[in-house]
């Protein structure tokens, strides 16, 4: 059970301080019947918000394929963003979505938004060693020792004081390969690749974990399963 106040602010329908002008406006319903105040205590399972069920109550999990040109930022200085591509409502939850992890600007592909920390933390930890796939082409022929190097667990990035994780290389041309990351270094894969001498020209995450766009075209997005990988 929790405050309507408190609800509607937790999931992004009004500021709690706005509630009581919905409430009288009878937007709120708990089990058909108008909701009488703020202080009123629901279960989010038996609320109506304007006719409609409360969204995702019990948390959101979005898979999108994340367009090249927009940044995983909320701030307004480096727009666009991909959280423009949101419902404006999302953004209002408390606590709000975010992406699990970040891919630059220029990545396309598999991005994970999530209002649940807890999938966060499960989505990152190295401890839990979630497979990230990445398809990269790259400016130069890969070299030959790229992939024993990968998959030793010794490749030291430049400013690191641990070597990288074992990963695991697939070439599938001279200048274009699959890399398997179980781990989310900031830039790991350009890193890697920069470090057998080779520029990045195009990175797209195919798939997170279980997680694929199966279909999603650039800028498309669709929620769930809302479950532990
Ligand atoms: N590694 C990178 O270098 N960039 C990304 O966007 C993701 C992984």
């Amino acid at each position: 059970m929790i405050r309507l106040d408190a609800l509607l602010s937790r999931f992004g329908y009004c500021t709690r301080s706005e509630a009581r002008a919905w409430i009288k406006a009878a937007r709120v319903l708990i089990n058909g019947a108008p909701a009488r105040s703020p202080s009123e205590k629901a279960r989010p399972h038996s609320v109506l918000i304007d006719g409609q069920p409360v969204e995702f109550p019990d948390g959101i999990l979005i898979v999108m394929h994340k367009p090249a040109g927009c940044v995983c930022s909320r701030d307004p200085a480096e727009s666009p963003s991909i959280y423009d591509l949101l419902p404006a409502r999302w953004l209002r939850r408390n606590p709000p979505v975010t992406t699990v992890g970040r891919l630059d600007k220029d990545t396309t592909g598999v991005l994970l938004i999530t209002d649940d920390g807890e999938i966060v933390h499960r989505l990152t930890s190295p401890k839990h060693k979630i497979s990230k796939l990445y398809e990269a082409i790259l400016d130069t022929d890969i070299p030959a020792h790229a992939a024993e190097l990968f998959a030793s667990g010794t490749l030291l990035l430049d400013g690191e004081e641990k070597p990288c994780l074992p990963a695991k290389l697939e070439i599938i041309s001279p200048r274009e390969a699959r890399l398997e990351l179980t781990e989310g270094r900031y830039h790991q894969v350009k890193r890697m690749f920069a470090s057998v001498g080779c520029n990045v020209t195009r990175l797209h995450r195919s798939r997170f974990g279980d997680h694929a766009l199966d279909g999603l075209t650039p800028g498309e997005w669709r929620v769930g399963p809302h479950i532990f990988p």
